[in-house]
């Protein structure tokens, strides 16, 4: 059996809006993605992943990381983070003062060669090199292992194996690990598995970190099982903005302020004024001339009353 985890009392939210959401999304200038980082960067929010610095032609949105690392506002307290797909990235990302570095590979063979054109041991290996260079310059190391739910090609995976798959990432270094529902497969019994899974292997939920996306509607109560299980780290962008270019029918993670409105009310702690974070979904929907699939920033707090 699996030992019980308190449930948290706070919860670590980082915003992934600027990257996992905005690479989805037709490119929009450099300018507006450092006002709109700046703007989330005023909420309380304690964490926010703000460029990627992967090959511009392959990610056309992400290109400009570095003028986008150069430009924003950085707030004492706040790590700004990036994704990079090698060891170029990682280079890129250090020289342009990224707080903390993320690596993503793919519990799926297949969806790993589509999104970086590595078999998956080419991509781990490839995670020890640049946990060498972020090591070299004292910046932490988050890997995220994608389709940790189950993959649009492969579909349904072995939690198990999944699992396994973390603990060689581990092994090459990095300081922590995050899983990925790139594709929107996961329910609440699919998270519960994972983490069986990974509790069997001596990794425990509060040093798990999850990454929904809200694709087949299950993103909030994916997190409550997550939580349920002492889980106290999510990602999850501003009004929903996000997707994956290289899945089929991918769409936006969880919305960050429609998990903060919820955990508020429930009395965990994330440090975020949710009113200048619905401030920012909406500089998010100007931004991307488009509706977003925010709830909260449309309906408004629950505890708003309207004249009888
Ligand atoms: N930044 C900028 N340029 C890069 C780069 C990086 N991190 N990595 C490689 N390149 C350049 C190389 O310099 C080379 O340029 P050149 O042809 O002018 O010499 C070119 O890209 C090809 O290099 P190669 O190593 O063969 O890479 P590739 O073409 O196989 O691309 C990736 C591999 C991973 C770099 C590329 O597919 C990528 O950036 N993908 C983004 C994946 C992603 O972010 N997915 C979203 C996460 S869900
Ligand atoms: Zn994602």
């Amino acid at each position: 059996m699996h030992e019980h985890h308190a449930f948290p009392t706070a919860v670590d939210v980082r915003e992934v809006g600027p990257r996992d959401g905005l690479q989805n999304e037709d490119p929009i200038p450099v300018d507006d993605r450092v006002r709109l980082i700046d703007a989330l960067s005023a909420t309380g929010l304690g964490r926010i992943e703000a460029a990627s610095f992967v090959k511009p032609a392959a990610i056309p949105a992400m290109a400009g990381a570095e003028e986008v690392m150069a430009r924003i506002e950085r707030r004492p307290g706040v790590v700004y983070s990036a994704l990079v797909p090698n060891v170029r990235g990682a280079e890129r990302a250090l020289a342009a003062e990224a707080d903390e570095l993320q690596v993503v590979v793919s519990a799926s063979e297949t969806h790993n060669q589509k999104n970086v054109r590595r078999r998956v041991d080419e991509s781990v290996a490839a995670v020890g090199e640049v946990v060498e260079r972020a090591r070299g310059a004292d910046r932490p190391v988050e890997a995220i292992v994608s389709t940790a739910f189950g993959c649009p090609y492969e579909g349904d995976l072995d939690p198990s194996r999944v699992a396994a798959g973390a603990l060689r990432l581990v092994e090459q270094g990095v300081d922590r690990c995050s899983f990925g529902d790139t594709t929107g497969m996961a329910t609440p019994r699919r998270v519960d598995e994972l983490l069986d899974a990974l509790e069997d292997l001596g990794v425990v939920p509060t040093a798990v970190g999850l990454h929904f996306h809200n694709t087949r509607g299950t993103g909030l109560a994916n997190v409550l099982a997550g939580l349920e299980r002492g889980v106290a780290r999510f990602d999850a962008s501003v009004g929903g903005l996000g997707g994956c270019p290289y899945a089929p029918g991918a769409t936006g993670n969880i919305v960050t302020e429609d998990l903060v409105h919820m955990l508020a009310d429930m009395g965990v702690e994330t440090g975020v004024d949710l009113d200048a974070l619905v401030d920012a979904a909406h500089l998010a929907q100007d931004l991307v001339g488009r509706e977003l699939p925010g709830q909260v920033m449309r309906a408004g707090p629950r505890s708003r009353v309207v004249p009888a």
